[in-house]
């Protein structure tokens, strides 16, 4: 009977949200919260990824010991929607990796802690989850690559955008079925953009600078005939591209890598950064190239003071595609961005993405649970709002009109989604890489006949 009744009033009190906690916490005897009947399971789920040893998190959250410490912390973090790191509303199509705290689980958390954070029976304790063996978490990937020498980052906090040359320079196109960064040093790492090098450019402005790369923050310049081939930001891990389906690289690229370096120690860092290729192998063959398309408004003027500056950019589509991912991207004064789409003969848009509490520290991609279909003359709208005021804690100086630029302290504003093309059926068998020259940038071939001194 009272059993019952528990679950009922269980049931009510997380259909308001809040109340749970202070309605709980009054609760004691059999129905308590534990950590290791109730709260663990939810960790496990959705923080350990991140938050055990060696992952990118400041702590671990593996033991009742460990987490224990941080209740307060994790009451905040978690009552404000800030862990774990998930922007995408629920009117967003549902995604693949959403790592957002379900209501019931998020008033677990916090009942747990406003009831006292009791331990509870080791018997409750559930099997520890198991992580992969591999540092890689897209698996053994075929080419490690890394910046020819390791980068002092200086101290002080300001923005710091280094570009560092990576030799590569296959001899043959190649197909690339993804790529996974792995930072070095977290505390002066805030994110990567890796370009594909067709023209050389590069070299000339790197000669000219003593320190390894060069800055780079003047993209245009710096990255003449480049294309970009994947950013990463914490907590943005790309799957691998479908069976039948790659990006391409071109013979004789080199990389780029560009380190967004935000140094908050107060000391100087040393750096040295990797990623790795996934290639497609002669086995599989390349039908669709996977593209990346922005819809993207460069025309910002955001008045200085402007709580809500709003903007929007459409593009429409000439063939059918299949859309898999989308992202938004805006500076510190990013307040709110989604990416809607409606086809041709749909009167109501779809939501592909909404983002209404925007963070610069978190880029995401988020992946589509399902391919989404645009049929030709499908119809992409990005909406932005951007807040100058001073009730944007990010914000560095709310008496400044901004304007579009590549600086943190600018702005930027562009959603954007990766897509193949229906209709394109390229046949075509992947080689491996030829020529590869050993040294400092090439840390590992999981083959050595990728080497391809054969
Ligand atoms: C995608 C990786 C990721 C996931 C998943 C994640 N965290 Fe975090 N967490 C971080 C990183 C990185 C930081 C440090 C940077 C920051 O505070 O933004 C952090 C910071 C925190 C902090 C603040 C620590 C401090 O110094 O005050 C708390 C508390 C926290 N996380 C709790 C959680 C909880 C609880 C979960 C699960 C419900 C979770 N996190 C899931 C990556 C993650």
């Amino acid at each position: 009977m009272k059993a019952s009744w528990q679950a009922r009033m269980w049931l009510s009190v997380i259909g308001f949200g809040g109340l749970a906690a202070s309605a709980l916490a009054a609760e004691s005897g059999p129905a308590r919260v534990t950590f290791t009947k109730d709260v663990l399971p939810i960790l496990q789920e959705k923080c350990q990824e991140c938050h055990r040893a060696g992952q990118m998190a400041p702590m671990s959250l593996m033991t009742y010991d460990e987490v224990r410490p941080w209740a307060k912390a994790i009451r905040e973090n978690v009552s404000a929607g800030k862990m774990p790191p998930y922007f995408a509303d629920k009117a967003s199509l549902p995604m693949k990796h959403d790592q957002s705290l379900s209501q019931v689980q998020k008033d677990t958390i916090l009942a747990w802690i406003d009831s006292g954070t009791t331990k509870g029976s080791e018997k409750d304790m559930p099997a520890p989850r198991k992580f992969s063996e591999s540092e890689w978490r897209l698996g053994d990937p075929d080419v490690v690559l890394q910046p020819v020498e390791p980068f002092d980052v200086p101290a002080g906090d300001g923005d710091l955008y280094q570009c560092f040359a990576v030799p590569f320079a296959s001899a043959n196109d190649l197909w690339l079925k993804g790529v996974e960064f792995k930072p070095d040093n977290l505390k002066a790492v805030h994110h990567f953009i890796l370009f594909e090098d067709k023209l050389g450019k590069f070299k000339e402005f790197d000669a000219a600078t003593p320190e390894p790369g060069c800055e780079c923050e003047d993209m245009d310049k710096v990255l003449q005939g480049t294309t970009m081939v994947q950013m990463w930001a914490p907590g943005n891990v790309q799957p691998l591209a479908r069976t039948g389906e790659a990006k391409k690289l071109n013979a004789k690229s080199n990389f780029i890598l560009q380190v967004h370096y935000h140094n908050t120690t107060g000391e100087p860092q040393v750096d040295r950064s990797k990623f790795a290729l996934y290639l497609a192998k002669p086995e599989e063959q390349v039908q669709k190239e996977v593209r990346g398309q922005l819809v993207v408004q460069p025309n910002l003027f955001i008045k200085a003071g402007d709580p809500e500056s709003k903007f929007q950019a459409t593009y429409t589509i000439k063939e059918d595609i299949t859309v898999y991912s989308s992202g938004v991207h805006m500076h510190y004064r990013g307040k709110n961005m989604g990416l809607w789409a409606v086809r041709p003969g749909e009167t109501d848009e779809t939501t592909l993405v909404w983002v209404p509490n925007y963070d610069f520290n978190w880029q995401l991609t988020y992946e589509f649970a399902e391919p989404w279909k645009a049929p030709a003359g499908t119809k992409f709208t990005m909406r932005c709002t951007f807040d100058n005021s001073t009730n944007n804690p990010f914000n560095p100086d709310p008496t400044k009109d901004v304007r579009w630029g590549l600086a943190s302290t600018d702005e930027m504003a562009f959603s954007g989604y990766s897509y193949v093309v229906d209709s394109e059926a390229l046949k075509s068998t992947p080689e491996k890489p030829k020529g590869l020259v050993q040294g400092p940038g090439l840390v590992k071939v999981s083959d050595p006949e990728f080497l391809g001194t054969d």
